[in-house]
């Protein structure tokens, strides 16, 4: 088992998830973990994750006791930095702090095995290791950082993120760690995931009866999926209908998910847009329709004896951008299944994929052989398009937005790019635009336009979709939809924006 310490960092667990695809079995562990937790037996090294601190503005000598566990260790970013002060080096705030990428040099080392001298990385520092630890080496370097990484002994210390996609070779960088310093055995696979948890919730369960929120997305019918395999017939799928869903949308979901599992539709339509009448901070938004949620699952289960769990799909993304990570880690938005939770709940939540992306998901999605229609199926947010409705949610508003989406999506599946594309939606934007149609002036709403590729949902970039579809797609909105006289195109990545505009 290789354990990552998590300092707070966006990142944990994309560590985490390149450890898995070299087969590595992995643990994530709060820095404040009680050592004695880590079953030191099973352990063959640890990786401290970056984080949003400064090594010298907390107490990075209480972390020392990582660092006596007789295990190679990989640190990066702060967890670098952190090495650096704990084994006698010097860490300080630098004047040229370095984001986004930079182009390291190597020296020969095991860590950079089938590397070449220099690649592209992905750096985001602020603090920089300024003196190394005595009996250390430099093993790269960039123009502005000078010790980019340095080994000591089985300490190997980055600087840069191996972990993102954006970072060359960093692949190759973590299986050389796990394969060659820590002699990692290689026992991890997607199937062997699938029957630990379904051992696990069968455990957890036993013969009780438990409900599953079900959306139709890939997520819930997921975790659906593998706690039937655990329970059979004893799970309850409950879909609520909270008025903020597409065209269609609960008729589709009603044919996708009833033949797999015993199902029950919500009408909650009215009190869901009752309660955000008015309501325009998202985050308001979002722990509104968390809370109705979780209140709609008790009234259910109320309802049939004795249901103690809750089954929901949620993500690692989830959990993270709502600042519920195991370390210390910032809130982007409160997700609805994890942020929007009420503090006090009768139900117990049972999340089978809380650690996993998107991507990870489909690949258990077809050891469960769920067909590939639904694997492909775009993500839509649980929040509906009450998150896509920049400002005030109403009944007037939700139609707009649902004929520009319909639109829109039935012109995005005639392109060839639809099946790379990770989402393409419209959102309908809080401003009044001027407009001329048949000799007449309008005052009609603006729609914006989002298409993005994503691997699992934490960066993002933006299509460049063909400049014919655009034009098809803004002629026929502006059209059939009356009410919105103008269409925008969003060229923003992730970071800085986010997926969905609230
Ligand atoms: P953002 O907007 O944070 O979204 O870049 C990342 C991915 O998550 C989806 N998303 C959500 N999914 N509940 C969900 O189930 C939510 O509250 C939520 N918010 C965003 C979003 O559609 C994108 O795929």
């Amino acid at each position: 088992m290789i354990a990552v310490i998590d300092f707070g960092s966006q990142y944990t667990q994309l560590i985490a998830r390149r450890v898995r695809e070299c087969h590595v079995y992995s643990e994530i562990f709060s820095c404040y973990t009680d050592i004695n937790d880590i079953d030191k037996k099973s352990l063959e090294g640890l990786i401290l994750s970056g984080g949003p601190n400064s090594v010298y503005h907390t107490r990075a000598k209480s972390f020392k006791h990582f660092f006596n566990l007789n295990v190679p260790i990989l640190g990066i970013c702060y967890g670098m930095q952190l090495a650096a002060q704990i084994l006698g080096g010097k860490v300080r705030h630098s004047k040229k702090r370095e984001y986004g990428h930079a182009c390291i040099s190597v020296r020969t080392s095991s860590i950079f095995s089938k590397c070449p001298k220099r690649f592209n990385v992905w750096m985001s520092h602020g603090d920089s290791v300024v003196k190394l630890p005595h009996g250390a080496r430099i093993i790269a370097w960039t123009e502005t950082t000078p010790i980019a990484a340095f080994q000591l002994g089985p300490v190997y210390c980055l600087q840069f993120h191996p972990e993102v996609h954006h970072t060359q070779f960093g692949f190759t960088i973590i299986n050389n760690f796990l394969n060659k310093t820590c002699k990692a055995k290689r026992t991890w696979t997607i199937n062997r995931f699938v029957q630990d948890e379904v051992r696990k919730i069968g455990k957890i369960v036993g013969d009780e009866k438990v409900i599953c929120a079900v959306s139709g997305g890939i997520d819930s019918t997921v975790a659906a999926a593998l706690t039937t395999k655990a329970i059979g017939d004893n799970l309850i799928g409950v879909f609520v209908d909270n008025g903020l869903l597409r065209m269609d949308e609960k008729e589709e979901v009603r044919s996708i998910i009833s033949p797999r599992i015993n199902l029950r539709v919500v009408n909650a339509k009215k009190r869901f847009l009752s309660r955000l009448l008015k309501v325009k901070s998202p985050e308001r938004k979002r722990k509104i329709i968390g809370n109705e949620f979780i209140k709609i699952f008790e009234a259910e289960a109320r309802k049939i004896k004795g249901i103690r769990y809750l089954v929901q799909g949620t993500l690692y993304p989830d959990v993270i951008e709502s600042g519920k990570g195991i370390g210390p880690s910032a809130i982007i938005k409160s997700h609805h299944n994890v942020g929007g939770l009420p503090k006090k709940m009768r139900l117990k939540i049972i999340e089978p994929l809380r650690f996993l992306f998107k991507d990870e998901v489909r690949q258990i999605a077809r050891v469960l052989k769920l067909p590939s229609s639904f694997i492909e199926r775009k993500p839509f947010p649980g929040p509906g398009l009450a998150v896509r409705i920049v400002g005030p949610v109403t009944e007037k508003r939700l139609m707009l937005l649902r004929q520009a989406d319909k639109i829109l999506l039935e012109e995005a599946r005639s392109i060839k790019k639809y099946k790379d594309i990770w989402q393409i939606f419209a959102v309908l934007l809080p401003l009044g635009s001027v407009g001329v149609m048949g000799d007449k002036r309008t005052y009609d709403s603006v729609c914006a336009i989002r298409a993005v590729y994503s691997e699992d949902g934490m960066t993002a970039d933006w299509v460049r979709l063909p400049q014919e579809f655009l034009n098809r797609v803004s002629r026929r909105i502006t059209n059939e939809v009356r009410g919105i006289n103008r269409v925008v195109y969003d060229i923003t990545s992730k970071p800085p924006s986010t997926i969905e505009w609230e």
